[in-house]
């Protein structure tokens, strides 16, 4: 896989990046705004290794800005939610799915991965795009994912990182954002200690959604109660 040669970061740059952890305030806001828009196309790539069913229940952890919420809203009838831990993400989720949630299909709600809000066995499909990297313990929020999914329910992971070795751009982010990157072999190691089976791990070179210019790794993991 290619390293990037381009330089490290602005401060300015850092600045706004930090938000993608948490995000908060003024630049979390921007953002959010951005990552609904550049985050298109690998989420659409994640999505399209998904079959889903007009009566698939899914929930979406660490929305973000919510416009996985609302693709998934166009391909199922029913409910969609959206789970986030930043106040903001929320805020920004809701605004974007109000007439579903206001014609009741949709709901947003603030918590951690850690705790999921829900009783055993509710949903179909649970995905988490470019969220995994900040979970607190991995394995043990995978649980959480596998206890409210139906049996034969899927995870679905999607990342634009890879980890990859001699790369100071990389490097800089984990260290910025205290991110942990993992591998395939990884993926499929904690999935399976966290009970899924199943588990099916696919990477490749893409575009970095925040600068074109950059190539970056694709991965998407799906997984089997
Ligand atoms: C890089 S953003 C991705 C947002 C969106 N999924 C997307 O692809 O555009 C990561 C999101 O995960 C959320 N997040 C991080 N850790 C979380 C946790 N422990 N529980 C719930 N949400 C979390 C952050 O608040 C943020 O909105």
């Amino acid at each position: 896989m290619s390293v990037n040669k381009k330089g490290l970061r602005s401060q300015k740059e850092k600045d706004l990046l930090i938000n993608a952890r948490k995000p908060i305030g003024e630049l979390g806001m921007q953002l959010l705004e951005r990552m609904n828009t550049n985050h298109k196309s690998v989420s659409l790539w994640g999505i399209s290794h998904l079959k889903i069913e007009k009566n698939d229940v899914i929930l979406d952890i660490g929305c973000g800005g919510g416009a996985n919420v609302e693709r998934f809203n166009k391909m199922t009838d029913n409910k969609v939610f959206g789970l986030d831990y930043s106040e903001l993400a929320v805020e920004k989720s809701t605004k974007l799915n109000q007439a579903a949630i206001d014609e009741g299909r949709c709901e947003i709600i603030q918590e951690s991965v850690s705790e999921l809000p829900f009783e055993d066995n509710v949903f179909d499909i649970v995905t988490g795009f470019e969220t995994v990297y900040f979970w607190p313990d991995f394995v043990n929020d995978a649980k959480e994912v596998r206890r409210v999914l139906k049996d034969d329910g899927i995870m679905l992971i999607c990342n634009e990182a890879v980890p990859k070795e001699n790369d100071e751009r990389q490097k800089e982010l984990i260290d910025l954002l205290q991110m942990e990157l993992y591998s395939e072999d990884q993926f499929e190691q904690y999935l399976r200690e966290a009970g899924f089976s199943d588990v099916i791990c696919f990477s490749k070179e893409g575009p970095d959604s925040l600068d074109k210019e950059l190539v970056t790794g694709w991965l998407y993991v799906i997984a089997r109660k």
